[in-house]
């Protein structure tokens, strides 16, 4: 199996995967796609529930999507994982949508049923399972500020947090305007006044200090759901000199097992997990989707660890 197959190799499968065993017949999709840690993860639970099938990377375009996923039936292909920038698209390409996914607003899983695409979303679902596993909490229990929520990412979690009516939603983004926008898109899911007292139970506020420290005071859990930490060289997407022990801190990158995030709350006492957990679970309810058995989930998890 190569490390990346392209739009190209799609278009005549079963030729350039001839040989190939067990046979590769699901994959994940992305624009870039080489860091993807998917493979390890979804190849180790296929072993190990002894399903004749292996899991691969393709580098596919923008402009490469809609060709892209219409062969997946012809390939052989089982399903298939969506991962930046095509969620979107991959909504529009589907026959027919998981009602849960439209109401995201976003796909990031695929089923080949007979030549048509069914399409669900697991990255809301998985963030869900993440809380719960990581601090023994429910999203509907909970205060929320999300972090970057009008970025692709952070919508999808912002919508999960509405859906499941969390008590609080505060919505945060460099960019005001977006936030504003999502906060507009779902405004409808928060019209019980649920908390009791002067705070509206959906914000959008500015990236400022003020702003900030204000909301915190009336937070439960922060999620991080911009691009800042990525890198090791990157701040804390939010200073030590706004975080307080009580916090859940929840950063949805996974790039370290401590992103400046993580060691930021950490100094300060506060509870605080990274991403891996939530991309375990994504994971582990596509495996469900696709093969409608439990999830082989620690043998998962070890492999996603010791693929970093
Ligand atoms: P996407 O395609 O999902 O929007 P992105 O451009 O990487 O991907 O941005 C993801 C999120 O991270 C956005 O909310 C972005 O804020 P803007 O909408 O203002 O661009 C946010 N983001 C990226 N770098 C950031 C930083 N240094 N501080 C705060 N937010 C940041």
């Amino acid at each position: 199996m190569r490390d990346l197959y392209t739009l190209e190799d799609l278009r005549d499968w079963k030729t350039v995967t001839a040989g190939e065993e067990p046979p590769l017949k699901l994959g994940v999709f992305g624009d870039p796609v080489a860091h993807s840690r998917s493979p390890q993860m979804l190849n180790a639970a296929l072993e190990a529930c002894g399903i004749p099938a292996r899991y691969c990377r393709l580098h596919i375009r923008p402009e490469e999507f809609a060709e892209a996923v219409r062969l997946l039936p012809q390939a052989g292909f089982i399903g298939a994982n969506v991962t930046v920038p095509h969620k979107l698209a991959a909504m529009n390409a589907a026959d027919t949508v998981d009602e849960h996914a439209r109401k995201i607003g976003a796909v990031n899983t695929l089923v080949v049923e007979g030549g048509r695409l069914l399409g669900f979303n697991t990255d809301g679902p998985g963030l869900m399972r993440a809380i719960r596993a990581e601090f023994g909490v429910d999203l509907r229990d909970l205060r929320i500020m999300v972090l970057g929520a009008g970025g692709g990412a952070g919508r999808a979690i912002a919508a999960q947090c509405a859906l499941e009516g969390c008590q609080r939603l505060v919505l945060v983004n460099r960019t005001f305007e977006k936030a504003r926008q999502v906060a507009g898109e779902l405004a409808s899911y928060f019209k019980d006044p649920r908390v009791y007292g002067p705070s509206h139970r959906l914000e959008a506020i500015p990236w400022e200090e003020a702003e900030l420290a204000a909301q915190l005071a009336q937070t439960d859990l922060v999620i991080n759901a911009t691009s800042c930490g990525m890198k090791r060289t990157d701040p804390s997407v939010l200073p030590e000199s706004l975080l307080q022990a009580n916090l859940l801190v929840f950063d949805t990158i996974y790039t370290a097992a401590r992103t400046p995030l993580v060691e930021a709350a950490q100094a300060v006492g506060a509870r605080a997990a990274n991403g891996l957990s939530m991309l375990l679970y994504q994971g582990v309810l596509a495996f469900e989707i696709w093969f409608n058995r439990t999830a082989p989930v620690e043998v998962m998890r070890k492999a996603l660890v010791g693929a970093s």
